[in-house]
């Protein structure tokens, strides 16, 4: 696969190539991320950064990879500020959007939106989540936090033991993840979830005819037994016909210290893509877990920056630039 100049909408775009390529500028980003060094290697660049649904870390850490890389970010954040409430189209927005930036990401409520929004798009566009359907940045960032998280105990993605939890059917992280995971050899997936929020059909037939292990299971204690991967999930409730529908599943796969304790291996990792529901009723993933040495949920998340700078940097034509626009860092860095 080549990143030059291209939309990144799916993860079926992505051969193991592509990925390993795609970890490797990932690793390069450490000193920027981490205010070691600054480049300026997209200095006069600009993203339009479009969110039509709610999001914190996705549309943040875009923009961040983005202005750690010296380009500028422009925003537009809900239906209601945008002229798709007067009835635009999202053809004519992506042509009018497209003439002021050099790259577009963006998050949309319905299935298949951003690929038609890209169809009009003369600069490349990245999907940041549309509706159910995927969310390839999230999979890339959670694939590069496994491989991460792993190797402290030597193991690789190849032959790993993964159970994803919670709401299956509308969680379009672990569509994206499932999907990405098969590019692996002999991946054994437990998906743990109520029947009605189940793993859809067809990425089940796919891992399956890959020679995927694959288990369903509605019981937790059966689920988090003897895996490398815990990738916890919320009950996305704004996917519901109703939230009185969303309620009946809520709290049903409760993970604190006590079933770590109980159910994992000690050395079972915790992934979650958050936002985690953290109100009484639901409390998926207790905060009791938070300092727990295998809970890497916000090593997740700042993995984010890192993983989104090497996707600019690679489709933008950068990853080898770089050094060439450093400068030091001129402030105290305080974390
Ligand atoms: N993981 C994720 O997509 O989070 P946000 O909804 O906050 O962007």
């Amino acid at each position: 696969m080549e990143f030059l100049g291209k939309h990144i909408l799916s993860v079926s775009q992505f051969d193991r190539e592509a990925i390993e390529k795609l970890i490797t500028v990932a690793d390069r980003m450490k000193p920027y991320a981490n205010r070691e060094r600054i480049t300026k290697a997209l200095n006069g660049a600009i993203l339009g950064n479009m969110f039509f649904e709610a999001s914190t870390r996705t549309r943040t850490s875009f923009g961040c990879a983005f202005n750690r890389l010296g380009g500028y970010v422009r925003e537009t954040v809900g239906i209601e500020n945008s002229a798709l409430a007067k009835g635009e189209s999202l053809s004519d927005t992506a042509k009018v959007m497209s003439g002021y930036s050099d790259i577009i990401v963006m998050r949309h409520p319905l299935d298949g939106s951003v690929a038609e929004f890209a169809k009009s798009s003369r600069v490349p566009v990245i999907n940041a989540g549309d509706g159910s359907n995927e969310h390839p940045s999230q999979a890339l960032l959670d694939l590069y936090t496994m491989s991460k998280e792993l190797s402290r105990f030597e193991r690789p993605i190849d032959g790993m033991r993964i159970a994803m939890v919670g709401d299956l059917k509308y969680g379009r992280t672990v569509h994206s993840l499932s999907k990405l995971l098969k590019l692996f050899n002999n991946i054994s997936f437990t998906f743990v979830s109520p029947k009605q929020l189940a793993m859809p059909v067809d990425i089940i037939e796919q891992l399956i005819e890959l020679g995927h292990n694959v288990l369903e299971t509605d019981n937790l204690e059966t689920g988090l037994a003897n895996v490398d991967i815990v990738y916890q999930t919320r009950i996305q409730e704004e996917r519901f016909p109703t939230k009185e529908e969303a309620n009946k599943f809520r709290g049903a796969f409760r993970i604190n210290r006590y079933a770590y304790s109980q159910f994992c291996h000690p050395t079972t990792v915790i992934m979650h893509p958050l936002p985690r529901d953290s109100r009484a009723d639901a409390n998926e993933l207790d905060a009791d877990m938070d300092e727990h040495p295998n809970m890497a949920v916000f090593r997740q998340a700042d993995n984010g920056v890192l993983v989104r700078m090497a996707m600019f940097a690679l489709i933008l034509g950068v990853d080898e630039k770089l050094s060439d626009y450093e400068s030091p860092v001129n402030w105290t860095v305080l974390q």
